[in-house]
């Protein structure tokens, strides 16, 4: 079976497999964690004019990051996750331009800032890596800062995490912050990095 195919047929299952888990009220405990998520917002991002989210789900990350800026597009694979988000934020949810659609085939375009929270785990990384690199040199093309919010259950989460930060050394963008989050379980790591100023986009 070639890449192509199985690329084609894990994202269909990952979309099958996301849409019954958001049958589950809180699948990701994300609802349980609010408070510290939107600290993690306050303190990684400035008031800015756009930001992407990828991967929205029910909304917890979004209804902090609505009150960072302008405009906020969140791209979300799971139709169901996006009727939660909408249920969960009321009103709010109309200053949010919700894309139902997998990032692998959105058409991205310039954001002040893309933010990735749980999201790591869920992109192929590992088994599409080649697609992986690709997506994050899009992000890198269209935003000049990054935020990741990952939960590191084992070995494996801080290797994607590295990966990350690899990519986004190699194209141009720098550390800003980098901190563990002990106050919940499993930890989190939340790293913000920047593109550095030779290398911002106009
Ligand atoms: C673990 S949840 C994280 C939700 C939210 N970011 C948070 O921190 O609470 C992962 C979400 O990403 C969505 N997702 C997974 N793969 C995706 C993809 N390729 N494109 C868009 N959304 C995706 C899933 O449907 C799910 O809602």
């Amino acid at each position: 079976m070639n890449d192509l195919i199985r690329f084609f047929l894990f994202k269909r299952r990952l979309k099958r497999s996301m849409e019954q888990t958001h049958q589950l009220p809180d699948p990701w405990s994300a609802g349980f964690q609010r408070d510290l998520l939107h600290r993690i917002v306050d303190s990684t991002i400035a008031d800015v004019d756009s930001i992407l989210e990828i991967g929205s789900g029910d909304g917890v990350v979004s209804e902090k990051l609505l009150e960072k800026c302008q405009r906020l597009t969140c791209v979300e694979l799971s139709t169901r996750a996006i009727k939660k988000a909408k249920q969960n934020l009321g009103a709010e949810a109309e200053r949010i331009q919700f894309i139902s659609k997998d990032i692998y085939d959105v058409s991205l375009r310039p954001y002040s800032a893309v933010v990735l929270s749980f999201m790591l785990e869920y992109l192929g990384m590992n088994q599409f890596s080649k697609r992986f690199v690709w997506l994050m040199l899009d992000i890198c093309r269209h935003t000049n800062q990054i935020v990741i919010i990952q939960p590191i259950h084992q070995e494996i989460d801080m290797k994607r995490i590295e990966t990350v930060a690899v990519i986004l050394y190699k194209n141009g963008f720098e550390l800003l912050t980098s901190q563990i989050e002990k106050e919940s379980t499993p930890h989190l790591y939340v790293g913000s990095f920047a593109k550095s100023n030779k290398n911002l986009q106009k």
